[in-house]
């Protein structure tokens, strides 16, 4: 029998398109990423969260000269919240970058790494709460996703370990 997956997701050409409170996440979104500890790529990646208790969490990539050493922005994030909130589930996620490398545009989406995704399923499954996502670089298109698991279809999860 053949079968077929398949998600859902919004596509806006520029932030003034989003709500304010979604907006507002973007932009600490695209403001963290000056944090971003990239010497090594050029390219910055900051992640912003609001939990559903109002607080926020934020996260940048943090590169190491043992290349393979770095971590990403948003396990940095998921890491933090973790710490911080135990157990308290994540609303929504932004995440944005600057890309200084030269000729580097930071005008189109990017949305999180393999690794990355494995890390957000497992927030999600463990809060028992959908993590909307929301996509964009410095400026241009945004993509808000209902759920990160979305983008890992078939994931390893837990319940495999039964
Ligand atoms: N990176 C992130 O922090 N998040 C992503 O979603 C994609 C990639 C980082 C890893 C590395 O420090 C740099 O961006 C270039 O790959």
């Amino acid at each position: 029998m053949k079968q077929k997956y398949s998600f859902g997701f919004e596509e806006f050409s520029d932030i003034a398109e989003l709500n304010m409170d979604d907006a507002a996440l973007l932009q600490e979104a695209r403001k963290i990423t000056q944090k971003a500890y990239a010497p090594y790529s050029n390219f910055l990646v900051g992640a912003a969260a609001i939990f559903n208790n109002g607080e926020k969490v934020f996260g940048t990539n943090q590169e190491n000269a043992s290349y393979p050493v770095g971590i990403c922005a948003e396990r940095v994030l998921l890491a933090s919240a973790s710490m911080l909130q135990t157990d308290e589930p994540i609303k929504t996620m932004a995440i944005s970058y600057n890309n200084l490398s030269r000729n580097g545009g930071s005008d189109r989406p990017i949305s999180p790494c393999g690794m990355c995704r494995q890390s957000l399923a497992e927030y999600e499954e463990r809060t028992k709460q959908p993590m909307r996502l929301i996509l964009s670089g410095m400026e241009g298109k945004v993509i808000i996703i209902q759920s990160a698991v979305q983008l890992l279809p078939f994931s390893f999860g837990s319940e495999n370990l039964k």
